[in-house]
């Protein structure tokens, strides 16, 4: 068996690395999306793996700014304005969702994407919401870990779309 100080040593220096992350993670201070994010948010999407041809980011964006503005919420470092995170929440008076929820791959596990998730999810209790909604598409399966970690649990119902309008 290993002296009790160097298992200690092996032991904290993660837990040392985890508090320094949370910490900075801390400091990203979460706001509602401003007209001057669009750039850096849909940059942010494109890294993050979120764009797709069937859907334009930009006409997104804009359909957003029609339909409850407030719940679209960018994460950001202070005083330099990067934007690292975002989420966009909706309530349609039955149901929540939650789309376009995204940490750029370097701010991850700071507990960033759980910050903008408590957020989106405090806006929607705020708004009378009784059940959040959300898609992950299937081919992004590891993310499943990060919801389940929050609470979110697999519901049995099979994902149908039309499409009203072709952003292509
Ligand atoms: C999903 C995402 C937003 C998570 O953001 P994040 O800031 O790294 O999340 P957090 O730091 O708050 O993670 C909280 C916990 O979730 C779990 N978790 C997060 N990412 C995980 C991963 N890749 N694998 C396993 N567990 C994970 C962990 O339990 C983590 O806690 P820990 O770091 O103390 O172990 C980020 O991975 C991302 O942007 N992914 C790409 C875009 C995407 O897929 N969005 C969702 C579309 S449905």
């Amino acid at each position: 068996m290993r002296p009790l100080a160097h298992r200690d040593r092996l032991n904290r220096r993660p837990l040392l690395r985890e508090n320094q992350a949370r910490q900075e993670g801390r400091k990203m201070r979460i706001r509602v999306f401003e007209p001057r994010d669009e750039q850096a948010v849909v940059q942010l999407w494109t890294e993050c793996g979120l764009v797709v041809p069937w859907n334009n980011p930009h006409r997104d964006i804009e359909r957003k700014l029609k339909v409850q503005p407030e719940m679209f919420l960018v994460a950001c470092s202070e005083p330099d304005n990067r934007i690292v995170g975002s989420v966009m929440a909706g309530y349609d008076g039955h149901r929540g969702w939650i789309n376009y929820l995204a940490v750029l791959p370097e701010h991850r596990r700071k507990g960033i994407g759980t910050r903008l998730m408590n957020e989106g999810e405090r806006c929607l209790r705020a708004a009378g919401c009784p059940k959040i909604n959300l898609q992950v598409r299937s081919t992004n399966t590891s993310v499943l870990a990060f919801y389940e970690h929050l609470g979110f649990k697999s519901d049995d119902v099979a994902s149908l779309g039309k499409r009203l309008e072709a952003d292509e």
